[in-house]
């Protein structure tokens, strides 16, 4: 068993200069690949469930898979709610034996609109009373992340300012602070500038974690700049989902020349699930076991 909280793993990597992948799952297949990787790289994990796929499934459903594959590992490994968007949403997965969980309170429940500061400190202090009192990591969110091919620069007054973020640790006593810093969530348009010297001067300022998100597809030297300068989880999900699209493809185009080989035959066609997701699997699990690589935290599962 072994079920960490988040603030565990990512101050030692902080004190480490490196960082610990935080992974998304939306099924079992993820979830296996995501551990997969962790077990093969001797690597600390965060294993999250952002919101929107309380969309997809039951999230109780999902826990329990997650805690089983966790039981049956060595690595330190915490589950996290990502994107958390409301006060209740948080309760509901600390009742899942969540042991990290993040409120985005830089947006509103829409996930669209801007909150104010006020508002976010508002609804983060109150998930850091809660969660605090049962031993839970918070993560909060100061400035709005860049959605997909957006593209996020100072002037659009959407990148975490040094000041405002130790004001904002002060006034909530979050354990880990999301930051916006020209990384966008998805694929990019073209190559981003990920601002590292504000990675920096933020971390100065705050003393704790950082955490990066929109972390697919932004340029490995960004990545390991910017976790040099005080990024210490960064999020994944779009090299995921890329890697499972892009290995179900393929599959599906030998399978269809399989099944026109067969009726030339004259012979039935086959399907078999396994033959595609096992291969996605397969295909997820090298880019996490890759990511991992770069983030500088394989070998330290200790
Ligand atoms: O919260 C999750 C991450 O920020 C996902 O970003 O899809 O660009 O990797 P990504
Ligand atoms: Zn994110």
């Amino acid at each position: 068993m072994t079920l960490v909280t988040s603030k565990e793993i990512v101050t030692k990597a902080l004190a480490g200069h490196y960082a610990v992948g935080a992974f998304n799952a939306v099924n079992m297949e993820t979830a296996q690949a995501i551990i997969g990787a962790g077990v093969a790289e001797n690597s600390p994990l965060i294993m999250q469930v952002t919101q929107t796929t309380l969309n997809y499934t039951d999230p109780e459903e999902l826990a329990a898979l997650m805690k089983v594959l966790v039981d049956r590992v060595n690595i330190p490994v915490a589950l996290h709610l990502d994107h958390g968007r409301t006060f209740e949403v948080v309760m509901k997965f600390l009742r899942l034996g969540f042991t990290s969980v993040m409120i985005d309170g830089s947006l509103q429940p829409d996930g669209k609109t801007p909150r104010t500061y006020e508002e976010n400190v508002e609804v983060t202090r109150k998930v850091v009373e809660a969660a605090h009192a049962i031993g839970v990591t918070v993560e909060g969110e100061l400035g709005t992340l860049g959605q997909i091919g957006e593209e996020i620069t100072d002037a659009s007054g959407a990148l975490t300012d040094p000041n405002q973020a130790a004001r904002f640790v002060e006034d909530t006593g979050v354990d880990m602070l999301a930051v916006s810093i020209g990384t966008t969530h998805g694929l990019y348009r073209g190559t981003p500038f990920i601002d590292v010297e504000r990675v920096k001067a933020i971390s100065d300022k705050v003393g704790i974690p950082l955490v990066m998100h929109g972390g697919s597809f932004t340029p490995d030297e960004d990545v390991r700049a910017a976790i040099r300068f005080g990024i210490a989880k960064v999020n994944i999900d779009t090299n995921i989902r890329v890697a499972f699209f892009e290995a179900v493809r393929d599959c599906i185009v030998k399978i269809e020349a399989e099944h026109e080989e067969a009726d030339r035959a004259g012979v039935p066609r086959k399907y078999d699930i396994r033959k595609i997701l096992q291969p996605a699997r397969t295909a997820m699990q090298a880019v996490i076991e890759d990511r991992i690589r770069v983030f500088g935290s394989s070998g330290k599962a200790e």
